[in-house]
């Protein structure tokens, strides 16, 4: 069963494109993940996928529906994690999970026991009364991963989840991402991180200037072309993988 089918993707903003007619299928249980240097068009194409902004052009469908007609019912079933912290900087940890669940209509009785399950989730729940500027990098990223569970998604969406994390804390949330894929969720994922690539998942699409060069397992591309998924970047594009 399909998650996500997009056909001929594109979005420009104003005169640039900055996703150029891709195709992407992932499957139920997959973890996804879009690899590419810097400008590539990874958090765009995301953005699409979880209905944040509409395709200038090409059929997205998520869930079987259409991204353009269903965002709120897609929506419901999508948890995100940004790339950039947007926590509330006034609010404490369990303030930002409570007040999150809010805009799911979970009701307070259920919030309150989900948000400490989350928490502990994220092995966070010392930090439940801390205020979210006296969180470390990592705890904040961390956090962003529980709040991103709140609604119980079918699909969890993360954009480099791991960045500036030290590599204890990588590993911890590479576990946590393999337990949720364990039970069924759908993981896609940007990284410019290739270890993590390889580890976690099942394909990649390698994405430069919008436009996605190659799609398969980490393991078949690094087969076919050689090397380390950066050697794989540089045999497509002639151009060695900086970030
Ligand atoms: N809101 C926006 N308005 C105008 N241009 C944008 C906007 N967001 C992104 N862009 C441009 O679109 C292109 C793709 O950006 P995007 O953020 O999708 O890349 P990315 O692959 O996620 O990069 P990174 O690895 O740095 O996160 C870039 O050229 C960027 O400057
Ligand atoms: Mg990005």
């Amino acid at each position: 069963m399909q998650i996500v089918t997009a056909r001929g993707l594109t979005k420009d903003y104003g005169r640039l494109r900055a996703v150029d007619n891709i195709d992407v299928e992932i499957m139920k249980g997959e973890c996804f993940g879009f690899l590419g240097p810097n400008g590539a068009g990874k958090t765009t194409a995301m953005g699409v996928i979880y209905c944040f902004m509409p395709p200038t052009s090409g059929k997205v469908m998520v869930f079987g529906m259409d991204v353009t007609e269903k965002p709120s019912l897609i929506k419901a079933k999508i948890g995100v994690m940004p790339q950039d912290d947007n926590l509330d900087p006034d609010l404490s940890v369990l303030e930002n999970l409570i007040v999150y669940a809010r805009y799911f209509d979970i009701p307070k009785k259920v919030s309150s026991s989900l948000v400490r399950e989350l928490l502990a989730f994220v092995e966070l729940e010392e930090k439940a009364d801390v205020n979210i500027r006296d969180l470390s990098g990592g705890m904040k990223r961390r956090l962003l991963l529980a709040r991103a569970l709140i609604n119980e998604p079918d699909l969890l969406i993360l954009d480099e989840p791991t960045v500036g994390l030290d590599p204890h804390s990588r590993h911890a949330v590479w576990d946590r991402m393999s337990h949720l894929k364990s039970r069924g969720t759908t993981l896609l994922l940007t990284t410019h991180y290739m270890e993590e690539a390889e580890k976690i998942c099942d394909r990649v699409a390698i994405m430069d200037t919008g436009r996605i060069i190659a799609v398969d397992s980490p393991a078949h591309l690094t087969a076919v072309h050689g090397g380390t998924l950066e050697d794989v970047y540089l045999s497509l594009t002639g151009r060695p993988l900086e970030n």
